[in-house]
């Protein structure tokens, strides 16, 4: 890994901030410990829309990430303004976040770090469905299928802040 003074900082974004980005901050944090690299990537989530702001994950994206030894944790908050500052990438899991994430943007710079998480799963960037589908209004089989993106996405993140291709 490529030796940096400041740790890389990724937010990951969805609409409520209580499924599918609390399962990628809590996805991301086992990768990282088991790595040995909490010192070098701080993690954290938040939600575009504020009609959660406070609530704990899920149940059903808690019960469903359990199943995988993974804890959700925190509560849900809003994107803020600097938060385009304060973090290096900004994830975010479907177009429609992208979208509302580069409206909220306040500079070309911010706006740069918006990124879908799924760019960084190498076998779903050559499909150019980068989307990992909202799944709180449909069947339970929604929760393990953002798993199964969100998974696979974390892991090439990684390789990426491992081999120093993040910045
Ligand atoms: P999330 O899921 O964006 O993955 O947290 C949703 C949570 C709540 C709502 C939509 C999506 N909602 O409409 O309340």
């Amino acid at each position: 890994m490529q030796e940096r003074d400041e740790p890389v900082r990724l937010l990951f974004v969805c609409l409520g901030n209580i499924c599918r980005s609390p399962t990628a901050e809590g996805t991301m944090g086992v990768l990282v410990r088991e790595a040995g690299l909490e010192q070098e990537v701080e993690l954290d989530s938040a939600g575009t829309g504020s009609w959660h702001v406070g609530s704990e994950p899920d149940e059903r994206a808690t019960a469903a990430a359990a199943g995988r030894g993974i804890a959700l944790e925190g509560t849900a908050r809003r994107v803020r303004a600097e938060d385009f500052d304060d973090f290096d990438l900004i994830l975010a899991m479907d177009l429609s976040n992208v979208d509302e994430l580069r409206r909220m943007a306040r500079s070309e710079t911010g706006r740069a770090k918006v990124r879908l998480l799924r760019e960084f799963d190498a076998a779903s960037a050559e499909t150019g469905d980068l989307d990992v589908p909202d799944p709180y209004y449909g069947d339970g089989d929604g929760f393990e299928r953002v798993l199964d993106h969100v998974q696979a996405a974390c892991a090439g993140l990684l390789e990426q802040i491992r081999a120093g291709q993040l910045r």
